[in-house]
């Protein structure tokens, strides 16, 4: 456990307010969830833009959340803000076993957002493992106390070398997954387990071409990048979510997801894609935005890390056997 929180810019913060309020007038009530909290950026705009909204935050993160609480307290926002110990993936269970109240009374949400991946607290914080310009032991999982998530000191020690360059592969975009995977295998049997992100970080780098070992981005980027969306396993609970979510929004209410590299946004663009041909049920969705909505040139130079955001946003619509444009209290699909 770190005594420090650090610091997250949060990337589109006034676009996705501004998609989560559009028609909000037309509400007396409003009811929204963020399924990633993260230091509570976009949470606390969320509830501090109107009085009259309520928020559903989920965390998995026992740093994020901590200091979530304090965050919620200090801002005096208890009885509007209700923070989750939870993966999102079990959103329906979440929302609808503690605020199922709130959501018939509301008509379903207004608006629920997704801001993927992970903090910056997860690369600053060095412990964590996330990070290969710290050495620490190879962790990365979000959900640090839940001893049933294997970390990626696991999954780099056990996995077969087919299963490694598959990894490196599907979720790094790595050219040289082969030659890694089997270096890593050819390692452990010699010298025994892999258990930092140093020794990890160097061996990739020495599978590389010598006059691409020292570019601008280091070569362990990459499979860095797989190993931590399989230890969360990140792009699965993207589907989870969309599925869990489109029942629950009432009509002109909204779903916006935040993603951060080409698998994520492939998967966002998929789902919303086929929502909008296909509907759910009697539902009807649209695309809002035809193309993702990207952050400024101010935003990335305050911000590098937002360089790669992109921000897609699906509306539930009128229904085709619906009569009125927005119906105040849609029914709610389970
Ligand atoms: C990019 S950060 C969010 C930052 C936040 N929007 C802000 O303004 O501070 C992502 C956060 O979501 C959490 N997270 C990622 N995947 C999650 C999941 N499947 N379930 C619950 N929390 C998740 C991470 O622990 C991290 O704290």
């Amino acid at each position: 456990m770190v005594e420090e929180y650090k610091e997250h810019y949060s990337v589109l913060k006034k676009e996705c307010l501004d998609y989560l309020y559009l028609d909000s007038e037309e509400h007396d009530q409003l009811l929204f969830a963020d399924c990633t909290f993260g230091a509570g950026g976009h949470s606390l705009a969320i509830v501090k833009r109107d009085e009259k909204a309520k928020l559903i935050s989920f965390d998995q993160d026992p740093d994020a959340l901590k200091n979530g609480r304090v965050l919620i307290k200090k801002n005096g926002v208890e009885d509007r803000l209700f923070l989750h110990d939870s993966n999102f993936c079990h959103f329906k269970d979440i929302v609808m076993g503690n605020h199922a109240d709130l959501v018939e009374a509301n008509g379903g949400l207004n608006g629920v957002l997704l801001d993927l991946g992970v903090s910056s607290h997860h690369f600053d914080e060095g412990s964590r493992g996330f990070s290969f310009r710290v050495d620490a032991p190879l962790d990365m999982r979000m959900d640090y106390d839940n001893d049933n998530i294997q970390t990626a000191k696991d999954i780099i020690n056990r996995y077969s070398a087919q299963d490694l360059a598959n990894l490196f592969r599907d979720y790094g975009e790595e050219k040289y997954a082969w030659r890694i995977a089997e270096r890593i295998v050819l390692e452990r049997d010699k010298n025994g387990p892999i258990n930092t992100t140093f020794q990890l970080a160097d061996l990739i780098k020495d599978c590389y071409p010598k006059k691409l070992q020292f570019g601008r981005i280091h070569p362990a980027t990459k499979c860095f990048q797989a190993l931590r969306i399989e230890v969360n396993r990140e792009l699965d609970v993207i589907t989870d979510v969309i599925n869990q979510v489109l029942p629950l929004l009432k009509i002109g209410g909204r779903i916006l997801i935040i993603s951060f590299h080409s698998l994520e946004d492939r998967i966002v663009k998929k789902l919303f894609k086929d929502y909008e041909k296909n509907g759910l049920g009697e539902m009807l969705f649209e695309n809002e935005v035809k193309k993702p909505i990207i952050p400024s040139d101010e935003e990335i130079a305050e911000n590098s890390r937002s360089r790669s955001a992109k921000l897609r946003v699906l509306k539930r619509v009128v229904s085709k056997k619906s009569k009125n444009k927005y119906e105040k209290f849609s029914k709610i699909e389970n």
